[in-house]
């Protein structure tokens, strides 16, 4: 099929080049014109496994341009922009917005049936309430007659995105007229996993509830982490004792300094306002951001048990990622980190195998080192904030060490070692 994406960030990416890789025709379509340089010359802009191997099989099923008129040559629109917090935590949808009366503009000229799949995380409603009425209003076409509207969610983790893509849980299709149902399940034809039919709304909710859900069995973690840490017990020797019942199931137990990134802090509070604008008081989902926002200072907390005053001391940061694998900083728990111990009077020497270039921009006050050996050489002590793998293999003999991700051989090793939940 002949698709057009909008937003080529890393959901858009991602998907385009996937189905592509899956034999459709790819049209990417941004305002970026570095980006779409970059995707035409078969140049990842995002730094994500196995993307740049997939951008070079797909070459020649994928273009990108920044001009929306490309969509009356395709068949079925993704709208794959951001969803970004608005500054009291509710959803912004300008991006979705735009998308809409872009998409709405183009579709004046098409006769044929379109099928437009809203793609972004967007709060339950958005697909049949912002974005149905603007292309209806822009276009003069009506919704499920003229053109199909699908909410079909994406569970990509990142740096994990292209197998994500390819060996789903489950795929989501929220739709309400046949036609548009039956173009959906083309798409995902190839796919062997459970693939659930809902309406609309429902399956924006399932995004939601999905990403709630993980970010509470985190705080959870870090919670029930917290108080073991004050009892002398392993946090991690807990969660696998209660993670063997398979009602609760192991994965997404890891306790630490809590969760970052572009999805999980944005879409519980884009789900706690969504709440608390139909009169409901989400306390659950309150207390997992409080929770997720104390649990970084546990580290400092944990340092100065050891060095008592900060003031002029260095400290290292090893790790400025929100995770490994990616050099996205977004709500990086390094973030909170580096600002307390600034404001303690700290120096801060720090490294990231990918991820200083975006810190340095953020802060550009700290010492980047060129290595993590180089971090543990000129530091008073250590904090481990991202589980990069090259940490795992490092010498910690002689450190002080506050883990905040579980690095065994600091735990082994260190000269001082503090683990924040064991
Ligand atoms: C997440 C979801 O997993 C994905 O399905 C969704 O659609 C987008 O958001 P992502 O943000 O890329 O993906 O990362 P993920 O691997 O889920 O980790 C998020 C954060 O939680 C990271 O900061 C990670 O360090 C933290 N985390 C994860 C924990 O602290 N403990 C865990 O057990 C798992």
């Amino acid at each position: 099929m002949e698709v057009s994406i909008i937003g080529s960030g890393y959901v858009g990416l991602i998907t385009g080049i996937s189905l592509a890789e899956l034999g459709h025709e790819v049209t990417f379509i941004d305002l970026d014109e570095e980006k779409i340089g970059d995707i035409n010359s078969g140049k990842p802009p995002i730094f994500e496994k196995g993307l740049e191997e997939l951008m070079k099989k797909t070459k020649g099923r994928y273009k990108a341009t920044t001009n929306y008129r490309a969509i009356t040559e395709t068949d079925t629109t993704f709208i794959c922009v951001g969803t970004p917090s608005k500054e009291d935590g509710s959803i912004d949808l300008t991006f979705i917005k735009s998308a809409a009366t872009e998409i709405g503009n183009a579709l004046k000229e098409k006769d044929k049936f379109h099928v437009i799949v809203v793609k972004s995380t967007v709060v339950p409603g958005t697909t049949e309430e912002v974005v149905k009425p603007i292309i209806e209003k822009e276009s003069g076409k009506e919704a499920f007659k003229d053109f199909g509207l699908a909410m079909n969610p994406e569970f990509l983790r990142e740096g994990n995105a292209v197998e994500d893509f390819f060996n789903p849980d489950r795929i989501v299709i929220g739709v309400k007229d046949e036609k548009t149902k039956e173009i959906m399940e083309k798409f995902y034809f190839p796919f062997k996993c459970p693939k659930l039919i809902t309406d609309i709304k429902t399956a924006e909710m399932i995004k939601y509830a999905s990403n709630a859900f993980l970010a509470t069995k985190i705080s959870f973690a870090n919670e029930i982490g917290n108080i073991c840490k004050k009892l002398g017990i392993d946090a991690y020797d807990v969660f696998k004792g209660v993670g063997l019942d398979h009602r609760i199931n192991p994965s997404f137990f890891r306790s630490g300094i809590g969760f970052g990134g572009s999805c999980f802090p944005k879409d519980v509070k884009a789900l706690i306002a969504k709440a608390e604008e139909l009169g409901e008081n989400p306390k659950l989902l309150k207390a997992v951001i409080d929770v997720n926002e104390r649990q970084p200072l546990k580290l400092i907390e944990l340092l100065k048990k050891h060095i008592t005053n900060l003031e002029g001391k260095t400290i290292g940061i090893l790790g400025l990622a929100f995770k490994p694998d990616t050099d996205d900083i977004r709500e990086s728990r390094a973030i909170p980190i580096v600002k307390s111990l600034l404001e303690e009077g700290a120096k801060v020497i720090a490294y990231d195998p990918k991820a200083m270039d975006n810190f340095r921009e953020l802060f550009p006050q700290l010492i980047y080192a060129e290595s993590a050996e180089k971090v543990l050489e000129k530091s008073d002590a250590v904090l481990i904030v991202t589980e990069w793998e090259e940490f795992k293999n490092l010498d910690y003999n002689g450190h002080v060490v506050v883990d905040g991700r579980r690095i065994e051989k600091a735990k082994r090793d260190a000269r001082i070692y503090e683990g924040v939940c064991w």
